[in-house]
């Protein structure tokens, strides 16, 4: 076993004695707050609108029309509906009405005191001809606290990739009325509401350590809070209408988890579920049902941390709510870790059952911490760490979370607002955005690396943890402005800015968990720094295929002759440790042809580089549009690449132990070979959303503007079926050579997916393909094809189909065009020629497939139907298409 790498603040027994015992004692001072209840008058108030109308969850919400609780002579304020309905959007109540404010107004609500939820809903959008998107731009203002200031709704939307905003905040009202200010900033300006909640809640906050002090903070009655991130650890989002009156919204953790070390997540079901020390509204039943802890190997978990991070605004105290559900381990000293916040030590030697917890029985924790103001994007990590210094050691390395609540707690100006998080829209064509969520510094692209599966450290981590431990180090884990360490793949994408964790084990799943196991990675090749240099010819500047964050793309050398493709991670990039390993561990497992290989890595000198095949053709994307220089495709071509990559797809959503999810499918991570075998990329390595919503708890959404599920967007479910969409998006951009998202066309072009499947539902598709194509595709392949984007783009996950069924789809699409390619060449020349149906092709090609080498070269033979790898085929699923040629 090696040394610890960290030392818990407490390590002796008589230390971790008294810690229980004070655990104990905290346990107990939380049950007695039990007994107070919540009061139950909940306001919902419908801005803009005159009736009461149920949303899409049931609740009903009051037109502030007729309220009492408007300001003023309301029926004389603006009201208005919004010009456009995003697919986004939860529900039309009460995003669709607004009430629009020129001149400051206030909203009076009549309440006893007490604490209450204020929940503010915003949805940007342009409500009239008079009152555009961009113009708002206002401060909300309760009492002395101000919630919101110079608040840019469009901007901050934007940056986090939001259809909606909500912003929630706990404050306890002395009088008898609770008043909520909305000011416009700017005299051509305006300020909007779309809904108020106002719900009474319980005491819930008392005291909390600060941490890195010896300190204890106290949340008084005039502490106001905000809701930053509300997480359902190890579990699915709960919405509103499934959690107690207090009607939180409870979201994935996954996308906040920091490195490749995902852990495993569990679902123990409700039973025995007992809150004999804590009130039950302190979270729902999933939250404590549901939880991620490490993996099932202790030597593995020595090596990691369980470890959470934010985007949050510096200069503010965090109150960070740990919620702890054990279910495993009835004893004390079997499951003992520590906690930190920030590198700092929040709790050495914590055991769930040593609380005084019994099995099943939750309980939380409260820690509170400064997050000073720095340069760059300021980050909050939470961090669990199997406790390996205890004496007796405990049984099992290993940590468990079930949910976490991160709030920001006003300053002494009583001032909760932060800066507007700041979009930057890729200039080659705007189709992906990164956002630097703390503005205040604008250095963008930075952030750590998150995503991507891998619990596990492979032996090769061990390497490389040994290799780079000291130097990653050195810097602060809160990024500074270095470059980002890692970014995803497109080799040759440039300034590509990737928001998203490429590649996810879907999360959620009860039981199997998200494990990679350890073994070592047996395909990859290790390469010397020397060998390295040499096939780079020293990194020279004239073989860069693309430059990004990560650092910098060559074209090299290796063997004497073979070309590859070498990526070179910034050497002092501090964050893609984890990346670097996923890259390989997942990479080296998975090995399609229409995957882009790994060949092989260097870690010596700390360098982080990898060796990948060589893809002469670059991105799909620069063959589609952009790129004069390069021969529009053929129909034929097309088809064939959209095939091939729905075939890498398919084989990582299914080929793979588990189920491998992308989470950016798009044209520049589709590359092309030499032969123009399209190859999926940029999986295993990628780069968290700045998106890490530093602002709140609404949804992070994670891939690329344009291409992203409205339901992963709205519901953070993320599944199969948000490749399936995106993959939709890449066949109507392949149909129609035009971007994903093209800001400068009218509104209703901007987005192809909504643009085409509305010519697509009409029926009149072909009026907006490539002029290129215009003619030449046959209108029965034209058919399938958009009926299979079609069906990608269904705005729920379960009605899209799987990557299998399009693959047939797009194969019968392309046999309807060589069908018609072919009765035309015998018209053309009245040669006697066989006639070939599609299907007697498809019994043909399924010999064809049965004799195709079904090894793992990537060198590529013909492209044909024929060359299909047997690996991603079922016989039976074959067949079912041969019996119904329609397809499915
Ligand atoms: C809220 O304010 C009321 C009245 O001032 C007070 O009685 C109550 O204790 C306060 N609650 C909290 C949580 O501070
Ligand atoms: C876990 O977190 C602590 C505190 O930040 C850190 O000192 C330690 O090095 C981390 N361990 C690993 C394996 O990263
Ligand atoms: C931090 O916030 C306080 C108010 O609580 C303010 O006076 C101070 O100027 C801020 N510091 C920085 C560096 O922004
Ligand atoms: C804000 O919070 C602090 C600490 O909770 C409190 O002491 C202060 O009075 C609050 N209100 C204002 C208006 O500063």
């Amino acid at each position: 076993m090696r040394r610890p790498l960290v030392r818990a603040s407490s390590g002796s027994g008589w230390g971790r004695l008294a810690l229980i015992l004070s655990i104990l004692s905290l346990a107990a001072a939380q049950s007695s707050t039990n007994t107070s209840s919540v009061p139950a008058v909940t306001i919902l108030l419908n801005c803009g609108a005159r009736e009461s109308k149920n949303d899409a969850g049931g609740r009903l919400w009051e037109g502030d029309e007729e309220s009492k609780f408007a300001p003023a002579a309301v029926a004389n304020l603006v009201s208005a509906v919004a010009s456009w309905q995003d697919p986004a959007l939860p529900s039309t109540v009460p995003y669709m009405n607004a009430r629009i404010f020129t001149a400051p107004a206030t909203y009076s609500f009549a309440v006893s005191p007490g604490r209450y939820w204020l929940r503010l809903h915003f949805y940007p959008a342009n409500y009239s001809q008079s009152y555009q998107r961009s113009d708002a731009l206002f401060t909300v203002v309760s009492d002395r606290y101000t919630l919101l200031h110079n608040f840019s709704t469009s901007q901050t939307a934007d940056a986090l990739i939001q259809a909606y905003l909500v912003r929630e905040f706990s404050l306890n009202v002395s009088s008898d009325r609770l008043n909520v200010t909305f000011s416009p900033e700017r005299k051509s300006g305006y300020a909007f509401i779309n809904g108020i909640e106002v719900v009474p809640m319980p005491d819930m906050f008392s005291t909390a350590p600060l941490v890195g002090t010896a300190g204890t903070f106290t949340i008084s009655s005039s502490t106001v809070l905000q809701t930053m991130n509300r997480l359902n650890v190890g579990g699915q989002y709960i919405p509103p209408t499934e959690d107690s009156n207090l009607s939180r919204t409870w979201y994935d953790d996954s996308p906040y988890i920091y490195g490749a070390a995902y852990g495993i997540t569990n679902d123990n079901g409700s039973h025995n579920l007992d809150y004999r020390l804590i009130p039950q509204y302190t979270a729902p039943v999933k939250v404590y049902t549901t939880f991620r802890s490490m993996t099932s190997d202790p030597k593995v978990n020595v090596l990691f941390n369980l470890t959470w991070m934010f985007y949050v605004d510096a200069n503010f105290t965090y109150l960070v709510r740990l919620h702890f559900c054990e279910w495993i381990y009835p004893l004390v000293n079997q499951r003992v870790f520590n906690i930190y916040l920030n590198n700092q030590t929040a709790q050495g030697t914590f055991d769930v059952i040593g609380t005084g917890a019994g099995l099943g029985n939750p309980v939380y924790k409260d820690y509170a911490i400064y997050v000073p103001a720095e340069k760059g994007d300021s980050t909050l990590f939470v961090a669990l760490q199997p406790d390996t210094t205890a004496n007796p050691p405990p049984q099992h390395y290993d940590s468990i979370l079930n949910g976490l609540e991160l709030f920001k707690l006003n300053d002494s100006a009583g001032n909760l607002a932060g800066p507007n998080p700041v979009a930057n829209i890729d200039n080659q064509g705007s189709d992906t955005v990164v956002n630097t969520p703390s503005s205040s510094h604008n250095s963008s692209s930075k952030g750590p690396v998150i995503g991507a599966v891998a619990g596990g450290v492979a032996v090769l981590g061990l390497i490389i943890a040994l290799f780079c431990f000291v130097r990653r180090r050195r810097g602060s884990s809160s990024g500074g402005d270095k470059p980002s360490g890692w970014l995803p793949l497109p080799l040759y994408g440039g300034n590509s800015h990737t928001m998203g964790s490429k590649l996810s084990i879907a999360s959620g799943k009860s039981g199997t968990g998200s494990y990679v196991s350890s073994a070592p990675s047996s395909f990859c090749r290790h390469f010397t720094f020397a060998e390295i240099q040499e096939a780079t010819k020293n990194f020279d500047e004239s073989r860069i295929l693309g430059v990004g964050g990560f650092g910098k793309v060559y074209e090299g050398e290796v063997d004497g002759g073979t070309k590859v493709a070498v990526k070179r991670g910034n050497p002092l990039a501090e964050q893609g440790i984890h990346e670097f390993q996923t890259e390989i561990e997942m990479l080296s497992k998975l090995r399609h042809r229409h995957l882009v290989s790994l060949i092989g890595y260097c870690e010596e000198n700390c360098e982080m580089i990898l060796v990948y095949d060589y893809m002469a053709k670059g991105p799909l994307r620069g063959h589609i549009y952009g790129n004069s220089n390069l021969n529009p495709l053929s129909w034929k071509q097309r088809l064939e690449i959209c095939i091939g990559a729905a075939r890498g797809l398919h084989y990582l959503h299914t080929g793979a132990a588990q189920t491998i999810i992308h989470r950016d499918v798009k044209t520049t991570n589709i590359l092309l070979d030499e032969n123009l075998v399209a190859k999926v990329s940029d999986f295993g390595l990628s780069k968290t959303g700045p998106t890490l919503d530093h602002t709140h708890v609404s949804t992070v959404v994670k891939g690329s503007f344009g291409y992203l599920d409205p339901e992963y967007y709205r519901r953070q479910q993320l599944t199969e079926k948000s490749d399936v969409y995106s993959f939709g998006v890449v066949l109507f951009e392949v149909l129609c050579a035009r971007p994903a998202i093209n800001p400068s066309l009218p509104r209703e072009q901007v987005s192809i997916a909504e643009w085409a499947l509305h010519y697509q539902r009409k029926g009149m598709l072909e009026e907006i393909i490539d002029p290129h194509l215009k003619g030449k595709i046959n209108p029965e392949s034209l058919k399938k094809y958009g009926e299979a984007a079609e069906k990608c783009l269904a705005e729920q996950g379960v009605d899209r189909p799987a990557m299998g069924d399009i693959l047939w789809n797009l194969e019968f699409a392309l046999q309807l065009q060589e069908t018609a390619m072919e009765n035309k060449v015998m018209d053309d020349s009245t040669a006697d020629l066989i006639q070939m149906s599609p299907d007697y092709n498809h019994v043909n090609n399924l010999a064809t497939y049965a004799a195709v080498d079904n090894s793992t070269s990537t060198s590529t033979g013909g492209h044909s139907l024929a060359s299909v790898d047997l690996d991603d085929l079922t016989p039976s699923a074959v067949f079912s298409q041969l019996v119904n040629p329609q397809g499915r």
